[in-house]
């Protein structure tokens, strides 16, 4: 098994970062990447502003996800009192994997200075070294000089990673960027959304974003935050049909990006998380959706909308129904209900001709999208909720006239 390893003190994580573990996976042909946030980095101060551990790791964890199913956050070095010596968790990384290759990633000044690290002789036996160059103009004069003397004096094993893009990014370039309102979409412009989302909802560096009335980008940001990073293109897929919809049908296509963005970001919430927040609200909830978090979800998420992120009525209304649908849905509902439904990246048979109905005949796609939810839900034996059935009762009724 390879497992490539990559420390740092991700304070925040950013395109860089992300960009060299995508690049160290495919590569190298790794099976797995484990991305470790330092405790205490040996060779930096932590600065003034630093995230605390469990931000710093939360946002690893965003970014992993992002990266995709080889990479992992790990919060061994956090777990661990003291300074984060390398050493200290490739030796903790070899009794768990005994038998794996392991590829450590490091910028070109980390691999400069190899010998200072602790233990240097024990980590050349236990993994191949990975250097990249993050910026343009590195030495490659001295990166071939190190190269030569470590294999010399310490046998090491060094592959380095070429990197076809070069973001000369650094976090506390990040972080300075983030501290002033004016430059804080450049800095969110260097992370994965759903990082710079965590950031803003966390007032992270500094910032001290208003999180009711955000501009488009982050909402996005935000809402992505707090989703699966593989839930994120049926969201931006979700906003691109209910704006094309909301412009067809003469609704508010400003409203329909803002109700698709945050149709679904509870998604995640686990049900008593759920509960509570309808609870504390004073939602009232009937016995099948005290069961299910897919119900729950519309709920929770038109919620926050309301609460959190001061979204107009009609998006938060159209939020809360997108699931099981309501009787008297208007049309602005009947576009989100539909957006969510015929999106491109939603795949099923008929799907083609119910995605060509919404965009000609609003009441009869809705029609057939609520008997395809019956059919499919009875299918397997999960109970439907009594407000599809009366919104297809009263939307036959309609178009039959
Ligand atoms: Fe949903
Ligand atoms: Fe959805």
């Amino acid at each position: 098994m390879k497992i490539g390893i990559y420390g740092g003190t991700f304070d925040p994580p950013h395109l860089g970062h992300m960009e060299a573990a995508k690049a160290a996976i495919h590569y190298f042909g790794l099976d797995r990447l484990l991305l470790i946030p330092n405790k205490l980095p040996p060779h930096k101060f932590l600065p003034k502003d630093t995230a605390s551990e469990s931000a710093r790791f939360a946002m690893t964890e965003l970014m992993a996800d992002g990266i995709g199913s080889t990479a992992t956050a790990v919060d061994l070095e956090l777990l661990r009192e003291g300074p984060s010596y390398t050493a200290d968790t490739i030796r903790a990384l070899r009794t768990k994997y005994p038998d794996a290759q392991f590829y450590l990633l490091m910028g070109t000044d980390m691999f400069l200075s190899f010998e200072t690290w602790r233990e240097p002789d024990f980590l050349a036996k236990e993994v191949t070294l990975v250097p990249f160059f993050r910026e343009e103009g590195s030495s490659h004069e001295l990166f071939a000089v190190q190269t030569e003397k470590l294999r010399e004096a310490l046998g090491a094993k060094i592959q380095m990673l070429p990197l076809e893009t070069v973001h000369p990014i650094s976090s506390s370039q990040v972080r300075r960027l983030l501290h002033d309102e004016e430059t804080q979409d450049r800095a969110g412009a260097l992370l994965f959304p759903s990082v710079y989302g965590y950031i803003l909802r966390h007032h992270l560096y500094g910032t001290c974003t208003e999180l009711k009335n955000l501009s488009s980008s982050r909402l996005r940001a935000v809402s992505y935050s707090m989703m699966k990073a593989k839930r994120i293109a049926h969201v931006r897929g979700t906003e691109e049909t209910a704006v094309a919809l909301a412009l067809l049908w003469g609704e508010h296509p400003e409203y329909a990006r803002r109700a698709a963005i945050l149709h679904d970001c509870t998604k995640y919430w686990e049900l008593p998380e759920q509960l509570a927040l309808c609870a504390e609200y004073g939602v009232s909830l009937d016995d099948l959706e005290r069961q299910s978090v897919k119900m729950l979800h519309s709920k929770t998420a038109a919620i926050l909308s309301e609460h959190q992120f001061g979204e107009a009525p009609e998006v938060c209304r159209a939020i809360a129904r997108h699931t099981t649908g309501a009787p008297d849905m208007t049309r602005f509902d009947q576009i989100i209900y539909l957006a969510d439904y015929v999106e491109p990246t939603r795949d099923f048979d008929g799907v083609e001709e119910l995605r060509q109905l919404a965009f000609s005949n609003l009441e009869k796609a809705m029609i057939v999208g609520l008997q395809t939810t019956i059919a499919e839900l009875e299918e397997k034996h999960v109970p439907v909720h009594t407000n599809t059935i009366r919104t297809l009762e009263q939307l036959t009724r309609i178009v039959e006239g």
